[in-house]
């Protein structure tokens, strides 16, 4: 939905989930949120240390503002962190009323997402993300949580921001790995649902895509429609919401084993190569599609193989972690497979022999 000339948002699209919000893809954040934390008493800036330099000084009369520097990435999403949020709450009393703003990537909405849910049993919270990944994915959807020293993930609730706003160009100082990573969910979005997605990305580097702020916009505004939709009519994960995961079991499983050296984005490519060769074995999809993945995903320098990935090369610990992770229901592993573009369907009780053979295809 584009917005009248004059007004700072580009797009708006809205989440209907436990609650009703919208996502702003908006040219100026700073703007947006001034007018939602000017009603509250107190607010709390979660944001990495790394950053705070880069917040401008919110000196507003009626509301106190605490600044609460975290940890940057994985090393943030930890109970020590989440604990010592929750000790600066209390010390400056925050109450039912008051905010919390989450600014930064996937990792820092996912943690000041948790925070919120859990003080004083959820409060309101807005999210600011500042990396693709954390614009197209981590701050759309109301999933919040930290990681465990178990796994990642694995504590956490459902709890929606009653405003997201993206503002592009935060882009401008991400690193090319960290937009290509994001870039990862883009280009699924394109797969599971919106193949306009595709084709728009289609021969385009990840220089050109860069350069292109209007493109940039389009493509998160359509992936953020995506999800929003998604969402919408499955907030709570029973079943449509799980096309979302389209290449996250082997990718989350790549990731586990390689001890999450790589980004999630990257594994997730590689995982969305696996599930398309094991659909095109299915007889699901034909080989131009198969060939369509490794083409759209290398052409933003994603990888297509495990080439370059550490401890890939062992079979039997990417199966064992496939059948732990979440998606895997009873004894079987759970995939979400293409028929064609935009649509989606599961493949249950696969053989071991048909994952090996699709492991063997993404080797090299
Ligand atoms: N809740 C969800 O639905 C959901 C969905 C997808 C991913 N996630 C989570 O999101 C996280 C991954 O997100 P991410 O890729 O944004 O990771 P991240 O938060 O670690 O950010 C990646 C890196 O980019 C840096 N960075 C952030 N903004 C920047 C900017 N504007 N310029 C330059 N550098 C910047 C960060 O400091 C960090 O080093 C994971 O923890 C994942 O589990 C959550």
């Amino acid at each position: 939905m584009n917005y009248a000339a004059g007004e700072r948002a580009m797009a708006e699209v809205v989440v209907k989930a436990e609650r009703e919000y919208s996502v702003r893809i908006t040219g100026d954040w700073r703007g947006d949120l001034s007018p939602i934390i000017n009603k509250r008493a107190r607010v709390a800036v979660i944001v990495p240390a790394t950053m705070t330099s880069e917040l401008p000084s919110f000196n507003l009369s009626n509301t106190e503002v605490l600044m609460i520097p975290v940890p940057d990435g994985e090393a943030g999403k930890s109970s020590l962190v989440l604990n010592h949020i929750w000790n600066e709450l209390a010390r400056n009393n925050f109450t039912r009323s008051d905010l919390i703003v989450a600014v930064g990537g996937g990792t820092v909405t996912d943690l000041a997402g948790f925070a919120a849910a859990s003080w004083l049993r959820g409060i309101d919270w807005v999210a600011v993300p500042t990396t693709l990944a954390g614009m197209v994915d981590a701050s759309v959807g109301g999933k919040t949580g930290i990681n465990s020293p178990f796994g990642k993930n694995l504590i956490g609730a459902f709890h929606s921001p009653i405003s997201v706003l993206i503002d592009s160009s935060w882009l401008r100082t991400l690193g090319d790995r960290d937009f290509a990573a994001g870039l990862a969910e883009v280009i699924k979005c394109g797969f599971i649902d919106d193949e306009e997605i595709l084709t728009m990305l289609e021969g385009k580097s990840i220089k050109e895509i860069r350069e292109n702020s209007s493109l940039v916009n389009s493509l998160i505004e359509r992936s953020v429609s995506t999800k929003a939709k998604v969402v919408s009519s499955d907030f709570k994960e029973s079943e449509l919401r799980e096309i979302l995961n389209y290449g996250h079991t082997f990718g989350h499983a790549i990731e586990r084993v390689s001890d999450y050296s790589i980004r999630h984005g990257e594994a997730v490519a590689i995982g969305m190569v696996f599930v398309a060769e094991l659909a095109h074995a299915e007889g699901l999809i034909d080989e131009e599609l198969l060939k369509r993945h490794r083409e759209t995903l290398a052409s933003v320098g994603l990888p297509i193989s495990l080439a370059n990935v550490e401890g890939s090369g062992n079979w039997e610990s990417l199966f064992a972690a496939m059948a732990l992770d979440k998606k895997a229901r009873g004894n079987s592993i759970r995939f979400v497979v293409l028929n064609k573009v935009g649509e989606c369907s599961r493949l249950e009780s696969v053989t071991e022999e048909q994952l090996k053979s699709a492991y063997e295809k993404v080797l090299a």
